[in-house]
């Protein structure tokens, strides 16, 4: 026997107790956590030391491990003309090179740590995302998160555009962290005019960033899931985004019963504008103005109507004709039934039985949505128990290239945060449990000490790349540990198997492969592929 398999006869009665604590230990971890919520509250202890300079013209600047303030953020030249890095003492602040003050151990207020608890739930929900638009024959895209400022300076007064994280760069130019993706896939098209083949139908999973007030799943950073379809002015574009957006939910276990979309069609209320007098280039910030009649009373926000021309009873009729309970029969009598608002809008209802999602489905013409660029169907996303903000939203908006300068091109589209649903996912007990997961199939793990230590090492470094040449995760004990120890790391990452090298094996080309969840283990030459298919038949059993 080997040193190898003696320790394996002494700890085996050890290794199922050890698995257990070690899969307890993560799951109660795992249920504790708040996830994909801020989490990482450590205190204002001593931490790494931090230097803050400025630039030339005043603009703060990030030196090594720093983060700009909201304030700096907000107004760069708060941060004042300072020609030298500025040290913090304990004591104050003086002019010398260095900083002192403890790190703030806290991610900036309304942003996240992900720890790796927190990534396997953001990558599993990311994973459903993905096949959802995959299923739906989306492509992925990306764009910087850094964008010029002029792309989202709109003037129709919407909240996004106050909420901008803007600032200049060393250069000076006017940047942002994107609010949202939709501007960026504009300026991406409009780029490529005459170079896609339409129709573009294009999928992202972008971070946003937006200084907003936060509430329950409203966060200054948020990761938002996006389908755009571009060159399509019919419905059918709508259907495909309203049925990829249901079959997301189903794959995540959540019904009709729990979520429905509510739709309507901004261009019912530029109808009911003209209808009333209200000229056309008053629609966008009309459109923004009505969105806030969901939080604010009328009464509070007729002055800011006011200033857009509308009032009076001409306001009263504009706001009667958004009320929620009307129903599209309703609203096809106040502009008419020949009105192609409405034909859009019951053509949607009825592909939506063909789509098998009618169940979601509900008309709302209270709903316009915030942002100015919409100019016809609008849709969002809500929990029917009515405890959180809209899950999802999108609509068409064929103008958004022309006010960039280009010919307009119909596109429609969503975008879908994960922090709401999360909220969902957590109040159903839909979250997944990701106790079970295995970090590592196999774990190496090099058992000689003094002479002998780098030879084995050497030894377990060639098997470990076997291994993973053969598609397994491996994990290598990288210093000398005990076997107490070793043990309890097998468990933690759930391999389902470990590989002892000691000297004797390195001497007969063998290592000593010991099956985690029971007793077996056995001596396996290194001549051939027997490790490898040993280990990967192993590793799927238990704890694999
Ligand atoms: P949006 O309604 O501003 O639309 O945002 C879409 C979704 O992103 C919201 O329904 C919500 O799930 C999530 N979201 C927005 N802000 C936050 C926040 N502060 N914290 C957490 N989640 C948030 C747009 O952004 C459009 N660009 C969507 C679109 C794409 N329209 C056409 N294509």
């Amino acid at each position: 026997m080997t040193l190898a398999m003696l320790i394996f006869a002494a700890l085996t009665e050890g290794i199922r107790a050890v698995q257990r604590s070690g899969r307890e230990g993560f799951a109660f971890g795992h249920g504790r956590r708040p996830l994909l919520q801020p989490q990482h509250r450590g205190g204002r202890g001593g931490g790494p030391r931090v230097v803050r300079s400025a630039a030339a013209d005043g603009q703060a600047v990030a030196v090594g491990p720093v983060q700009t303030t909201e304030a700096e953020v907000k107004t760069p030249a708060a941060a004042g003309r300072r020609s030298a890095a500025v040290v913090q003492t304990a004591g104050g602040t003086k002019e010398s090179g260095v900083k002192e003050a403890p790190l703030d151990l806290n991610p900036p207020r309304g942003t996240r740590d992900f720890f790796p608890d927190d990534m396997r739930l953001r990558n599993w929900l990311f994973d459903k995302w993905r096949r959802a638009s995959e299923l739906y024959g989306f492509e992925e895209f990306d764009a910087p998160v850094l964008e010029s400022e002029d792309l989202y300076i709109r003037k129709a007064g919407e909240e996004v555009v106050g909420q901008l994280y803007c600032f200049a760069d060393k250069g000076g130019r006017r940047v942002a962290l994107r609010p949202e993706l939709t501007p960026s896939l504009a300026r991406m098209v409009l780029a490529k005019r005459g170079q896609l083949n339409m129709p573009i139908k294009w999928f992202a999973i972008p971070q946003c960033w937006r200084y907003e007030r936060m509430t329950r799943g409203r966060r200054r950073e948020h990761y938002q899931w996006n389908c755009d379809i571009w060159g399509v002015g019919e419905v059918t574009a709508e259907m495909e985004l309203l049925s990829c957006i249901v079959r997301f939910f189903e794959s995540v276990g959540i019904g009709s019963d729990d979520v429905g979309i509510k739709v309507n069609n901004r261009e019912l209320l530029r109808e009911v504008l003209h209808k009333n007098g209200v000229p056309d280039d008053r629609f966008a910030a009309v459109c923004v103005l009505i969105d806030k009649l969901e939080k604010v009373p009328l009464d509070h926000l007729r002055d800011d109507f006011r200033a857009l021309g509308v009032e009076g009873s001409q306001l009263d009729s504009i706001a009667a004709s958004v009320r929620a309970d009307q129903t599209v029969d309703d609203v096809a009598q106040l502009v008419g039934e020949d009105s192609q608002a409405v034909k859009h809008l019951r053509d949607v209802f009825d592909m939506a039985d063909a789509y098998g999602i009618a169940d979601w489905l509900v008309f709302d013409p209270s709903v316009v949505r915030g942002l100015a660029y919409y100019t016809g169907v609008v849709f969002e996303g809500f929990d029917r128990a009515g405890e959180l903000r809209a899950i999802c939203g999108g609509g068409r908006y064929d103008t958004l290239l022309e006010m960039f300068g280009g010919e307009p091109i119909p596109a429609v589209g969503f975008g879908f945060g994960d922090a709401v649903v999360v909220e969902l996912l957590k109040t159903k007990g839909l979250l997944p449990d990701f106790a079970d997961t295995s970090v590592a199939d196999a774990v190496v793990w090099p058992l000689a000490g003094g002479d002998e230590t780098s030879t084995v090492q050497q030894a377990a470094g060639r098997v470990a790349t076997r291994l993973r040449q053969s598609g397994l995760k491996t994990d290598v004990i990288l210093e000398n540990k005990k076997s107490k120890w070793v043990f309890k790391h097998a468990a933690r990452v759930n391999a389902g198997v470990l590989v002892v090298i000691g000297a004797d094996e390195v001497a007969g080309n063998e290592v000593t492969a010991k099956r985690l969840c029971d007793k077996e283990q056995q001596r396996v030459t290194l001549d051939g592929t027997h490790l490898e298919d040993l280990a990967a038949e192993w590793a799927m059993g238990e704890g694999g």
